[in-house]
């Protein structure tokens, strides 16, 4: 991309003045079949080690394991490089992406989007996925067994993906991933490891926040960067 256009983008996040740089890699087996995952009530089988993406996509494909099974059109499984180096992930989809099937559709995907392109980056480079896989009825907040049930699919993604950094777009993505319950505020600024395999976590705010209050861009953006800085430093 170039500068120019690169430009358009940083202005939509209301950024001026930034240069970048960038960078990526890969991953491994096994998994519970559709039949095994499919009944309703029942949480997936704790996944041991790992499994191959494809049957996790198909487990998700056929997941009746909490409520939201029955108000989905589609599940939303995620989207992106199979060896991104950003892993980023959201809350969960909403109606657009429940329509598509596709994670990140609507205006925050487009946010989302200017965002990466600030970076370098295209949504086909990085991988973006939810803590859950369906749409909660009229956009509510996922609840505590949603979240539980379906958070082993998110594991199994960044597993299989093998990302060099995972962004925690919002609270709950935030909370999810660092089994914590402290205020996104806390959470933001400091790095973070995405459980014990040593891969850099950074909380930063959901895309749809974003759009309700602009004036949190720039904090955003400063997130972001300080996620290029740890990869840079990472080597
Ligand atoms: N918000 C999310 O958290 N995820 C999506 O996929 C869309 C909106």
């Amino acid at each position: 991309m170039d500068r120019q256009s690169r430009n358009c983008y940083l202005d939509a996040m209301g950024i001026t003045g930034w240069v970048l740089s960038q960078e990526r890699q890969p991953a491994d087996e096994e998994y519970i079949g559709e039949d095994q995952a499919g009944i309703a009530g029942e949480a997936p089988r704790q996944f041991q080690d790992v499994q191959d993406l494809s049957s996790v996509e198909i487990a998700v494909r056929g997941c009746k394991a909490c409520v939201l099974h029955q108000s989905r059109s589609n599940t939303v499984f995620g989207s992106g490089s199979l060896t991104a180096t950003w892993f980023l992930v959201g809350e969960a989809p909403g109606a657009e992406e429940d329509k598509q099937g596709l994670p990140f559709v609507g205006r925050a995907g487009q946010l989302l989007d200017s965002m990466l392109y600030g970076l370098g980056l295209n949504r086909d480079e990085v991988y973006v996925a939810n803590v859950l896989k369906c749409r909660p009825p009229r956009n509510r907040d996922p609840m505590g067994d949603e979240v539980g049930k379906c958070e082993p699919y998110l594991h199994q993604q960044i597993r299989n993906i093998q990302p060099k950094i995972v962004i925690a777009m919002g609270r709950f993505a935030a909370q999810s991933l660092l089994k914590k319950t402290d205020p996104i505020s806390r959470l933001r600024g400091r790095v973070h490891e995405y459980e014990k395999f040593g891969i850099p976590l950074v909380v930063t705010y959901h895309p749809a926040y974003l759009l309700r209050s602009p004036l949190e861009k720039r904090k955003a953006w400063a997130d972001l960067a300080f996620a290029r800085a740890i990869l840079e430093n990472h080597g």
